[in-house]
């Protein structure tokens, strides 16, 4: 076994919030699950290789590790006010010759001053952020958001829905606060944004939500599709995203056949 095998396999035992690049920003044994399912919602939510990327809180990169190598080059913008997390991602995950060739752009900001990149986004994510977050942050981070997203901007954010509303004014960690789903919805609009819950697993048991515009709201993907299987439907996108070919009637009549020939094999199983 390589030196960087054992490190990997010493560190599935770390606790939580250990000083370990895997461990620090959660269960370090579910990591790969958790890069996985960022990438999964947002190219199934529509984000292709062209597209601006803004990841709050991007942490050790661990969603990084995925979309930098995916996007173009200076498309995956990243906050984190913990340097060590990021450099430590970049030299055990990624390799200082993925940067050269990818250009990202980090901010260790530690007051959510989005707009401090001073462009808009067609993708923001924040994943794992609000689960520990007091409410002034959440309300400073969905106003800096608002700055930076355009009419068709889509924001994807996770937070531990629950009975209570955490009322302190402290970031909990490696603990989590909870919010209901009324009160998370309140805050988003009353930064005249509209957010909608959505239907994607999460190992740690988070609530996903949309943010977008309200004008935006009808344009979200229906996911529904994607839980074929885990990766996406089987072209990976979604019809009011389609490429122009994959619109014509006899390729859609393709895609409905294939879906159906999928849910079948399912219930069979
Ligand atoms: C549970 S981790 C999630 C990291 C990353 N989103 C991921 O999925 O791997 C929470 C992250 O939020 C970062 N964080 C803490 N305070 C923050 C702040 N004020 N602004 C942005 N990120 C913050 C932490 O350093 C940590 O990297």
């Amino acid at each position: 076994m390589s030196p960087e095998c054992h490190q990997d396999q010493t560190s599935k035992n770390l606790p939580i919030g250990s000083r370990h690049y895997r461990a620090f920003v959660g269960p370090a044994e579910k990591y790969d699950l958790v890069s996985a399912m960022q990438f999964n919602l947002l190219t199934s939510l529509g984000l292709r290789e062209h597209h601006f990327l803004l990841d709050i809180g991007c942490g050790s990169l661990r969603a990084g590790r995925l979309f930098i190598p995916y996007l173009s080059p200076g498309r995956y913008w990243g906050l984190e006010p913990e340097q060590w997390l990021i450099e430590d991602g970049i030299k055990n995950e990624l390799g200082e010759d993925i940067i050269r060739i990818k250009q990202p752009v980090f901010s260790y900001d530690n007051n959510f001053t989005l707009s401090i990149f001073n462009r808009e986004f067609d993708f923001i994510l924040a994943q794992s952020i609000f689960s520990h977050a007091p409410e002034p942050q959440i309300k400073k981070c969905l106003s800096e958001a608002k700055k930076v997203m355009s009419p068709t901007s889509i924001f994807a954010a996770t937070f531990v829905e629950g009975n209570q509303n955490y009322t302190g004014n402290e970031w909990v960690y490696p603990g989590c606060v909870t919010y209901t789903l009324e009160y998370m919805k309140n805050l988003v609009e009353d930064r005249s944004l509209t957010c909608k819950p959505i239907d994607w697993p999460h190992p740690n048991g988070q609530t996903w939500m949309v943010i977008v515009h309200p004008e935006n709201e009808y344009n979200i993907p229906d996911l529904s599709v994607n839980r074929l299987s885990p990766v996406g439907s089987e072209t990976g996108l979604h019809e009011n995203r389609l490429p122009r070919m994959e619109r014509h009637p006899y390729v859609r009549l393709g895609l409905t056949i294939n879906r159906f020939t999928q849910r079948i094999k399912q219930w069979r199983r």
